[in-house]
């Protein structure tokens, strides 16, 4: 019989704490700026990816949680799957020993363990996941380096998703892109400690995809200009630096800014793209006088708590261990649940501590009942991982 190659492999999440945003190259995803992410648990969520190449398989075919995605007619599926097949040819041609697995067709099953419904960003984990799953299916020898610039052709925040912990995305100069790659900036271990609260916001409002939304701004806001030139590259360094020294403050303080320098050229585009709703605006405020709160209260740190927005309304929290408990408690009590339906239990809070800091804050509390749809508590976490590979 003949054989049949499987690899099975996991990829993480990445939320950007310096945002990408333009392109410099709409084909290849080149950026406008370098930015820089933390990568969140696979524990807690990922993508899943089945991988299997056979000579009795008839047509490429890919399910994207469970509904069947038409590949041909997806131009980033596209440049996925053929550049990992070239990778491929390119080897068998060096190695006459390798079985010619590149000219079978692949099936290819992809899901993610969290509702894309949940309105997170599935799209960095899917393409890092199918490409790092293709080169363990078809043993390439290429770093994660070398494979974020695979991945990025997919979709460009898919690159951060190789690499565990602390990741910089480098724009690169170069016209081909193949120096716009993901580089480790720090390992999980290096600061373990960091965790991310992502409040899933309820609202059901389209937005308008990054893809779209990047190429409007580019083309219509002055804004940007001065983000791309002025901003971005001194945010970088510092943010760097800071993840270097573990320094909570400058990483927050570079976060914030850096979200809403971000949301502020979505506002500088013509017509202007809104992706914070009220909710997200109540988050930024609460966030801020929790801050002073604590300072207030004699903390040693200057910022507790960091808040970020992507292309929607949801908002991730970064925030140490020992301070997340206490976090979150406060904001069950701004935005406060349904009796009959308690986005927070699971948490274990120590109400003393929450009145303490709440005491000391004039923030109102949110009119809506349960104003998050879901609360996900998660952690810095690694790079993808090989499930089975035969
Ligand atoms: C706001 O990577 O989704 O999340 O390259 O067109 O697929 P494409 O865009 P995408 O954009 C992500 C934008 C962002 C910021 C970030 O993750 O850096």
């Amino acid at each position: 019989m003949l054989k049949v190659y499987e690899a099975t492999c996991t990829a993480p999440i990445n939320i950007a704490v310096i945002k990408y945003w333009g392109k410099r190259d709409t084909k290849l995803n080149l950026p406008t700026n370098s930015s820089l992410s933390v990568t969140l648990s696979q524990d807690d969520l990922h993508t899943k990816t089945t991988c299997r190449a056979a000579p009795e398989l008839k047509a490429d075919k890919l399910w994207l949680n469970g509904k069947e995605e038409i590949i041909a007619q997806n131009k980033r599926l596209t440049n996925v799957i053929n550049e990992m097949r070239a990778q491929r040819k390119k080897l068998e041609e060096n190695d006459n020993s390798l079985p010619k697995i590149a000219d079978y067709k692949l099936h290819i099953c992809s899901a993610n363990n969290f509702p894309t419904a949940a309105g997170l960003a599935s799209s960095a984990a899917g393409f890092a996941c199918l490409t790092f799953s293709l080169a363990t299916l078809y043993q390439l020898k290429l770093d994660n380096v070398e494979l974020s610039t695979i991945a990025r052709t997919g979709s460009g925040s898919a690159c951060r998703s190789l690499q565990g912990g602390y990741v910089a995305w480098e724009m690169g100069e170069k016209e081909d892109g193949s120096d716009s790659h993901a580089i480790q900036v720090a390992s999980r271990e290096h600061w373990p400690d960091m965790q991310a609260i992502i409040l899933v916001v309820n609202d059901a409002k389209k937005k308008t995809s990054s893809t779209l939304g990047m190429q409007h701004t580019v083309a219509t806001s002055p804004l940007i200009q001065h983000r791309i030139k002025h901003v971005v590259p001194k945010a970088m360094e510092d943010m760097k630096t800071a993840i270097q020294n573990k320094d909570f403050d400058s990483f927050a303080e570079i976060t914030m800014r850096d979200s809403n320098s971000f949301h502020a050229v979505c506002a500088d585009t013509f017509p202007p793209i809104y992706y914070m709703n009220d909710i997200s605006r109540a988050v930024v405020n609460a966030v801020h006088d929790y801050n002073a709160a604590k300072a207030a209260m004699g903390s040693a740190q200057k910022y507790t708590v960091a808040y970020t927005f992507d292309a929607g309304p949801n908002a991730v929290l970064y925030v140490q261990k020992k301070d997340a408990d206490n976090v979150l408690g406060v904001i069950s009590r701004i935005f406060p649940a349904a009796e009959d339906k308690n986005i927070y239990s699971g948490f274990n809070f120590n109400d003393q501590e929450i009145d303490e800091v709440l005491a000391k804050m004039n923030t109102p509390i949110y009119p809506q009942m349960n104003a998050f749809k879901r609360i996900i508590a998660t952690k810095v976490g690694d790079g993808p991982r090989v499930l089975a590979n035969e």
